[in-house]
């Protein structure tokens, strides 16, 4: 079977050197260094100094037999506050996608990954029309510097938790309370900066592929009803009400898929008077991504009672608890997740992310961790019942290669098919999970 499989570790959560190189201080820097924002107090000025240890990572993600290399670029460490190039910063993306590329797999660069330089937030952040000729000078600095080794661009990760989360005051970066008018021009200048970018590096590099990462909490019919997955389907493509829902994907994947907003969001926007030109839709329109990428964790099940009336069930079984909340291991989601995508914008799928957390232990220099191989088998075998019922999939990244910093929970939650041992100068041990992965891998491309 050809499928790219792969995993994903992003700037902030890995690289350490936090004023390395002069690297500009991110939003994260920010939130991390002031009381009370990170669960365990800690932040990301070592991380899993991948900065200093990448080919060890590289190596490890060599072992595992993956096709796809994803990481990201941050912006803080590309361009000074006057939008001149930073060297050294450049150096360095080079040596790790040579190293990437020597290691004969795929570098996959998302662009950004939520660490915005602070001097922009101070000026607004994506609130601020301003940001988008930043970004696009940042985009056609790297476009041209990696034209020859990088085909796989991806413009932002999840904005649904930049914004969504971020703008609302809710555990992540910049943390701010946002009004509905700015959620609503932040969400469209996300879309500009995605377009600019496409048109630098489809300009650059006509055949590389350009990519924005959304991701949702997929609904599931309970039992396997028409009607029920009809609600379920809708009820993923509804738009925000207000500034608190900006947890949102239709209107992200609408635009960037139809080009266009959905008619109940154009009249939110209305009621907070703005509009969107003509100009900056047809933009919009012309930079519809080459593919769908979509982080699937988790999601909620939908049930009927008696008498025909659907709603969410809150029922939680023993073995979908995992060290979050939010993460109940569900595996149906990445069935219905990808189909729902499919049947919307009938573009290919990639599952960009996909992982779980667990209170891993270290014992004897090993991590036995049943759960998350049980895990990423059940996952994919729904993955493939997507793929036998017609769904356009063609890859899968497990998060994520390591542990690491876990956001607003610092490194209190692993995700890791690598478990790092912060007491003992992060040194990496392979868990259990790691040959699963593997082995699934060879199988899977063999077969
Ligand atoms: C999505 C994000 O892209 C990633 O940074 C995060 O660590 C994982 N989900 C797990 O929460």
């Amino acid at each position: 079977m050809k499928f790219e499989f792969g995993t994903g570790i992003s700037s902030y959560q890995v690289e350490g050197a936090y004023q390395e190189d002069d690297k500009l201080p991110s939003i994260w820097d920010t939130l991390s260094h002031s009381d009370g924002n990170i669960s365990d107090k800690s932040n990301g000025d070592i991380a899993t100094d991948f900065y200093h240890r990448y080919e060890e990572d590289i190596q490890l993600a060599k072992e595992l037999g993956i096709q796809s290399f994803r990481f990201s670029f941050s912006m803080c460490r590309i361009l000074d506050k006057n939008g001149r190039v930073n060297h050294k910063g450049i150096e360095f993306y080079q040596r790790v996608v040579d190293c990437i590329l020597q290691y004969g797999m795929e570098p996959v660069v998302t662009l950004y990954h939520w660490d915005l330089p602070q001097f922009l937030q101070d000026k607004g952040g994506f609130t601020n029309p301003e940001i988008v000729d930043y970004y696009a000078k940042y985009v056609e600095v790297v476009a041209k510097e990696f034209k020859n080794k990088i085909k796989t661009w991806i413009t932002f990760n999840e904005p649904q938790c930049f914004i969504g989360l971020g703008y609302s005051g809710r555990e992540h970066a910049p943390k701010i309370h946002a009004s509905l008018k700015e959620m609503i021009l932040a969400t469209h200048h996300v879309l500009l900066c995605h377009a600019k970018a496409y048109q630098i590096l489809k300009g650059i590099n006509p055949k590389c592929v350009v990519t924005f990462v959304n991701t949702f909490s997929i609904n599931i019919p309970l039992v396997e009803d028409r009607e029920l997955e009809d609600y379920c389907y809708n009820h993923t493509f509804e738009s925000p009400k207000n500034e608190n829902e900006f947890y949102n994907t239709v209107i992200y994947t609408d635009p960037l898929y139809f080009g266009r907003y959905p008619a109940d969001y154009l009249a939110l926007a209305a009621s907070q008077d703005v509009t969107f030109s003509k100009e900056d839709m047809m933009t919009i329109k012309l930079a519809k991504p080459d593919r769908i990428d979509i982080n699937i964790y988790s999601g909620n099940y939908f049930a009927k009672d008696e008498n025909g009336n659907i709603s969410m069930q809150n029922l939680v079984k023993e073995e979908e608890i995992t060290s979050f909340d939010w993460l109940r291991a569900r595996p149906k989601v990445l069935y219905y997740g990808p189909k729902y995508f499919y049947q919307r914008y009938h573009l290919p799928i990639v599952i960009s992310e996909n992982g779980v957390c667990y209170d891993d232990q270290l014992e004897d220099d090993k991590v036995h961790d049943p759960n998350r191989s049980k895990f990423i088998l059940e996952y994919f075998s729904q993955l493939k019942r997507a793929i036998k019922d017609g769904i356009d999939v063609i890859g899968y990244y497990y998060w994520s290669l390591e542990d690491n910093f876990e956001w607003a929970y610092g490194y209190s939650k692993r995700f890791g098919l690598v478990y790092i041992d912060y007491e003992h100068g992060l040194k990496r041990v392979k868990k259990d999970s790691f040959y699963t992965y593997k082995n699934l891998i060879t199988e899977t491309r063999n077969g």
